[in-house]
């Protein structure tokens, strides 16, 4: 005589009946954990677009310098301290500079000292990026900001 009893199978009313529940524990799991994300932010902070430069010092007269974290060009003449994008306006390429002042290596377009469209497919002047003073006293450029060409920020 054995004590293993043979399984029984499991009536089909009662395995839809159990995969039910298991559907509605699993539906009401995930609807709580969505509502306890609800008072977080869905977005992550991105980068600053303030890029400090260094301060005023740290550029000689007459220097020009390419930052890559503002990806823009940073100049210090006798009127003070500017900064040129380098960002092609056309599709965005990084420029370089040129005898006659930047070129652009994907399609071709040329920009003058200034960063004037000399030469298309570029559609606008590259732009002047304002330059402010951070309260540690380093020079800071926003590379979102848009200032009139030939401004200085006076140093
Ligand atoms: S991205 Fe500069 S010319 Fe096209």
């Amino acid at each position: 005589m054995s004590s293993l009893r043979k399984p029984q199978p499991v009536p089909r009313r009662d395995f839809l009946g159990a995969a039910a529940l298991m559907t509605c524990g699993a539906t009401l799991g995930l609807a709580t954990v969505g509502m306890a994300r609800l008072p977080f932010p869905a977005v992550i902070a991105g980068e600053s677009s303030k890029i400090k430069i260094g301060r005023p010092d740290d550029i000689a007269m007459g220097e020009e310098r390419w930052v890559p974290s503002a990806r823009a060009f940073v100049f210090r003449d006798k009127d003070g301290v500017h900064a040129i994008s380098g960002v092609c306006t056309h599709l965005g390429c990084i420029v370089s500079r040129a005898p006659t002042g930047f070129a652009c290596p994907c399609h071709g377009s040329r920009f003058g000292p200034q960063g004037e469209v000399t030469k298309g497919p570029a559609p606008s002047a590259l732009p002047w990026l304002e330059i402010s003073l951070a309260p540690d006293g380093q020079l800071v450029v926003d590379v979102e900001s848009r200032t009139a060409t030939g401004s200085r920020f006076r140093v």
